[in-house]
């Protein structure tokens, strides 16, 4: 008899994520002949015991499609909402776990997933956590599925910037996604050519960042790009691009407008990347499946996939080095992170 295993997806969406679901199912099932059903709409689904069977020809067609064909959610297991005495969720889970006749769960996500994944393997189970997310900040992998095609999204929204703000002769500044990590504002903005980039792992100063736009300005440049993560520091109730396109608009007189790029970093076909780090992730989950392997997370280093304990990633970020190489290179071309 070959393996039953299931498979969902938790937290915000990324592209590539059908293509993660289609490369452990059909490993799964065309080179370990193991039966595949999904869990919908995340942990939720495992609670509620909802599910879809995956038979081959549903894994069928997926690969470019945007978003997740088993929905998602951001329902914590091991959290009790307010007033819940009864309903105990890990008890639930392990309870359809085992009337399903599971042989092991692989849950796809970030953070959040792998640390209830790993709390889930402490009551039992057997998990495998698969790392998705545009914010790329999952500790111990070097890279997640979806960054590469949010970064392009990004980037493809700088360039179009380049043109209006030297029309118009004003600074830009660019609001990108990435929760408390500057990955994709480093990444867009270096790829964009962004003038000025500021992320939550540098302390910038904002005085700084309106001399440097002045300066631009005074000698001849038409125009400022300014790209910024979601998580810097800054007064709370107003968006990152807000307050810095405001600073800098009293501060130096000169016009500026802020773009928020929100969900579309998140949505669409994965890039070619993606699609690829996807499909070598869930076929690695398969095999570590079909060897018994569980308790672990997949990930990359370099070009080479591994495994890593879940119990080591829970909890824990990957956030930009400030001394990352590519900063480095960038401040020697000129570019100001608000920090010197
Ligand atoms: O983790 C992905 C992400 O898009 C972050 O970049 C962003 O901060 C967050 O999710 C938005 O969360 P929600 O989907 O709950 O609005």
């Amino acid at each position: 008899m070959g393996k039953k295993i299931a498979i969902l997806t938790a937290g915000g969406d990324c592209p590539g994520l059908n293509a993660a679901i289609r490369g452990v199912g059909k490993t799964a099932i065309i080179n370990h002949g193991m039966e595949v059903i999904g869990f919908t709409a995340g942990f939720g689904g495992l609670i509620r015991k909802e599910y879809v069977v995956l038979e081959a020809n549903k894994l069928s067609g997926i690969l470019t499609l945007g978003g997740t064909i088993l929905g998602t959610s951001r329902d914590k297991p091991f959290k009790m909402e307010k007033g819940e005495v009864f309903n105990y969720k890990p008890g639930l889970i392990k309870k359809n776990y085992e009337e399903l006749g599971l042989d092991c769960v692989v849950c796809i996500g970030g953070n959040g997933t792998m640390k209830t994944a790993h709390l889930l393997s402490l009551e039992g189970l057997n998990v495998i956590g698969i790392p998705k997310t545009i914010d790329n900040d999952v500790f111990g992998t070097d890279l997640t599925f979806g960054f590469d095609s949010a970064v392009s999204i990004a980037t493809d929204a700088i360039d179009r910037l380049h043109s209006t703000a030297n029309s118009h002769q004003r600074a830009m500044v660019i609001e990108l996604m990435g929760h408390n990590a500057g990955w994709i504002a480093l990444y867009a903005g270096i790829a964009g050519g962004g003038d000025v980039i500021l992320i939550p792992e540098i302390a910038y100063d904002i005085n700084k960042v309106c001399r440097e736009i002045e300066d631009r300005f005074s000698k001849g440049k038409t125009s400022a790009i300014v790209v910024v993560a979601e998580g810097i520091q800054k007064p709370i109730n107003i968006s990152a691009a807000s307050y810095i396109a405001e600073r800098i608009q009293q501060t130096t007189n000169i016009e500026a407008r802020e773009t928020r790029l929100g969900y579309v970093q998140r949505g669409g076909s994965p890039s070619a990347m993606d699609r690829i780090l996807a499909t070598r992730y869930g076929a690695y989950a398969a095999e570590l499946i079909a060897a018994g392997d569980f308790g672990n997370m997949v990930c990359i280093h370099g070009d080479v996939l591994g495994k890593i304990a879940l119990e080591e990633v829970g909890g824990k970020l990957s956030l930009v080095d400030p001394n990352h190489p590519l900063i480095k290179k960038a401040r020697n071309m000129g570019v100001l992170f608000g920090d010197e």
